[in-house]
């Protein structure tokens, strides 16, 4: 019996991989796949993607495979076949045709996280209603009228609670945390906010995680940590419903409040909370990343450090101390935008998007079969020497002469066409005004308030490529404006 079953489970493996062999063969004669390599049956070149990531190099799997494939390369990971590209024009016609030839797709254990009716997973004119509502809430005017007070207030509240030294990243995420809540729903920072981020940070680590659902695993308490957050932002949701209906007047302004507005209360309440989740998901890791990232790389390059001191003292040293920012002083800083600019080019931690092809589609020659998923690497055009003169070096003043930060991002520089750290289409990122106003009013308070110098023998992997980088601890030193204490 047992002779049979090994018999029988060698002749189903053979079996298997001879037809997904054949199948290989076929389907690329049939169509022109675009070359690369399938890997082992069933789990493909998932190990090999998993360990490359492992490694300080920024983009190890798709730099050995344009190097063997070039820019468009067939591979097969996480149960799927899928076409990476590292070609700009490539990554710009599947942005665009979102809707039409290709659909966002997201594995069933990042929606689970999500919640179904979050907008990354919106599909159709559902997805371009609340897109929209999504983008007038982050929009240069909103900012400029209504946020901006905001943001000021709080970034300065957690910097002055800093003493000796601080872990960055932390400080980071706590200041994106109580911004974003503020917007959704006009809480400041406190206990609720601060349990509630705890929660938060459990369910973000769940998708990074191995999505194995048991109750010891990363994947498994950040379901459970969902499901809290979940109820708690439910009972705000219902507090705030009653509140909308009995107070016609004297509404808030905030995130909540228009989603209340939309089609007469069209929308239920389990759909504003998967909706918040989600948002609350979107900005928070995004934006606290690049703020550290921005300190240490500042920290790296003394020149550049000096000129953003320089820039950002002069526009402190136009007004009193406690006098808050103004949207002509954000738009004022276009040096502190080419700190920003090229650190979201050297490490932003949404390296590309996955979509799935919903029909066989034609580009540059090679066939996208239906079905098969795409991921458009931004990272690895934004690391790509043919687009940006040493490439894998942090130098802000390439940009200097693209310092007219524009409303779209895809047109924010001359090198617009392959600088797409916010997406772009349909789905492109409703966040990047607001996400960039945040981190220059950071820079701004940092420079003028602090000195610094890392902490410790940097832990921080240069690009953010896995989960490895926790924080950035610094030792800080109150500043008078122009006098290091
Ligand atoms: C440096 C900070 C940020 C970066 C690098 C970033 C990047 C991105 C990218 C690349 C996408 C496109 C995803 C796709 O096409 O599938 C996206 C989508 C999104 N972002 Fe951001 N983002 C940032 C900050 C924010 C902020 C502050 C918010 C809060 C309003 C936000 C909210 C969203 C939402 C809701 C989506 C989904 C859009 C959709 O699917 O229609 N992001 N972001």
């Amino acid at each position: 019996m047992a002779f049979f079953l090994l018999y029988l489970s060698l002749f189903l493996c053979s079996s298997t991989f001879f037809y997904l062999l054949f199948l290989r063969f076929t389907l690329q004669r049939r169509l022109s796949l675009p070359p690369g390599s399938f890997g082992l049956p069933i789990i493909g070149e998932t190990l090999q993607l998993i360990s490359a990531y492992k490694t300080e190099n920024p983009e190890p799997f798709i730099d050995d495979r344009v190097n063997r494939y070039g820019n468009l390369f067939s591979t097969h990971i996480f149960g799927e076949r899928t076409v990476f590209s590292a070609d700009p024009e490539v990554n710009r016609f599947v942005l665009q045709n979102e809707g039409r030839l290709f659909e966002s797709s997201y594995p069933t254990s990042i929606s689970n996280l999500l919640g179904k009716h979050s907008l990354l997973l919106m599909k159709g004119n559902l997805h371009k209603r609340m897109h929209s509502l999504t983008m007038s809430f982050a929009n240069s005017p909103i900012i400029r009228n209504d946020l901006l007070v905001d943001i000021d207030r709080l970034i300065r509240l957690n910097l002055d609670s800093w003493t000796n030294k601080v872990f960055l990243q932390d400080q980071a995420k706590k200041i994106t945390f109580s911004l974003t809540v503020k917007q959704l729903m006009s809480y400041d920072p406190g206990e609720w906010t601060e349990q509630l981020r705890k929660e938060y940070l459990l369910v973000i680590d769940g998708f990074f995680g191995l999505p194995l659902p048991f109750f010891f695993t990363t994947y498994g308490r950040a379901i459970k940590a969902r499901t809290k957050v979940a109820e708690a932002l439910r009972l705000i949701v219902r507090e705030r419903r009653k509140e909308f209906e009995e107070n016609i007047n004297n509404r808030k302004k905030d995130m909540l409040n228009a989603l209340f507005l939309e089609e007469g209360g069209g929308i239920s309440d389990e759909e504003i909370v998967d909706f918040l989740v989600a948002l609350l998901v979107a900005g928070y890791e995004t934006t606290s990343t690049i703020m550290t990232l921005a300190v240490k790389f500042l920290t790296e390059t003394p020149l550049a450090l000096a000129q953003l001191k320089k820039e950002q003292e002069g526009i402190r040293a136009k007004k009193n101390e406690t006098e808050s920012l103004e949207w002509s002083d954000y738009k004022s800083m276009p040096f502190t935008q080419c700190v920003i600019n090229e650190t979201l080019r050297v490490s932003n931690i949404i390296s590309g998007v996955f979509r799935r092809a919903t029909t066989d589609v034609n580009i540059k020659g090679f066939t996208i079969p239906k079905g098969w998923k795409v991921f458009a690497s931004f990272r690895a055009v934004h690391l790509d020497q043919d687009y940006y003169k040493e490439a894998r070096t942090f130098n802000p003043w390439r940009w200097q002469n693209e310092n007219d930060i524009s409303e779209a991002p895809s047109t924010a520089s001359s090198q617009g066409n392959t600088y797409t750290p916010f997406g772009g289409g349909p789905r492109l990122c409703p966040g990047y005004e607001l996400a960039r106003v945040e981190i220059s009013v950071f820079l701004h308070y940092l420079v003028t308030k602090y000195s610094w110098e890392p902490a410790e023998k940097d832990k921080l992997v240069f690009f953010p490529t896995t989960r490895t980088q926790k924080n950035y601890p610094i030792n800080v030193h109150r500043r008078k404006l122009g006098h290091e204490l």
